[in-house]
């Protein structure tokens, strides 16, 4: 049984937002409470209104909030089967040349994005094919690990034997090689504001993992931005547990809910 005090909890999302710019006013209440438990522990108070004092005295420290509330948990072929998929897309409508633009929303530290560009560069090998990943993340510091594409040995092991040519072993760590990071663009940017940005039209959004954190309100608000932002007949990937809601079922066709893939109608 959850007993916390969470009077003040709208205030406290405001301050964040006044201090470190995220606005997290759209996410679901129960993750978001979850969040604000382990800030509780981590910082030693009892309910929000301390959390609200602790915070008055030191501004300087909201980022570390934005930290614990945006869970990066990734990895290199997470739910390995949809990049199977993903091949097939790609494969299924390309013409003798084709330039493949892929919007990785919510990448956290890069393993999804690297993880499609491995498979793209893969197909490249047999299709002349251009390709360009855009990978963002309302976490700067998860984007400059992505940035910096350096992982921990541990990792390696998610990637399957044939991609491993992409990458380079140091001692304890991989790096992704450079053929592969040229050809992904990773900026920092909250969803919220992703429509606003692209001169250009994007064949897939995968977007997984990232809507479970949402309310249904700002789920519709984003699929709507990510609608404008697919080209005619682009294709939606969202993780394995989401579901599109009957909001925006009318503008996309679903083709897969194994892999929750749905076509732009
Ligand atoms: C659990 S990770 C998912 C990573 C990857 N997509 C995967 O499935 O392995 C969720 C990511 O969503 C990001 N995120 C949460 N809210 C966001 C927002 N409003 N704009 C952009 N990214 C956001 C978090 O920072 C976190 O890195």
């Amino acid at each position: 049984m959850d007993s916390t005090d969470y009077t003040g909890l709208e205030v406290f999302i405001k301050k964040i937002k006044e201090n470190t710019g995220y606005d997290f006013s759209g996410y679901k209440e129960k993750p978001l409470k979850r969040r604000i438990r382990v800030i509780l522990r981590k910082y030693k108070l009892n309910n929000v209104k301390e959390l609200l004092n602790h915070f008055y005295l030191n501004p300087d420290k909201y980022s570390e909030i934005v930290k614990i509330i945006t869970i990066n948990v990734t990895e290199f072929f997470r739910n390995i089967k949809v990049f199977a998929k993903i091949e097939e897309l790609i494969i299924e409508d390309l013409p003798q040349e084709h330039r493949y633009n892929i919007l990785s929303a919510g990448c956290a530290t890069g393993e999804e994005s690297y993880s499609i560009a491995m498979i793209i560069e893969f197909i490249r090998k047999s299709y002349n094919i251009k390709y360009k990943i855009t990978a963002i993340d309302i976490d700067k510091e998860a984007i400059e690990k992505a940035q910096m594409a350096i992982y921990p040995i541990e990792e390696y092991k998610s990637i399957p034997d044939k991609y491993k040519q992409y990458v380079s072993i140091n001692d304890k760590t991989f790096t992704i090689n450079d053929n592969i990071k040229q050809n992904v663009n990773i900026a920092t940017i909250n969803l919220h504001d992703v429509d606003s940005l692209f001169d250009f039209k994007f064949n897939i959004i995968v977007c997984r993992n990232v809507f479970i954190y949402f309310n249904k309100e700002f789920q519709n608000k984003i699929v709507s931005k990510f609608y404008n932002l697919l080209e005619t007949d682009g294709h939606l990937i969202l993780g394995k547990v989401e579901t599109l809601s009957s909001y925006v079922k009318d503008k996309f066709d679903l083709i897969d809910l194994t892999n929750r893939i749905y076509k732009k109608k």
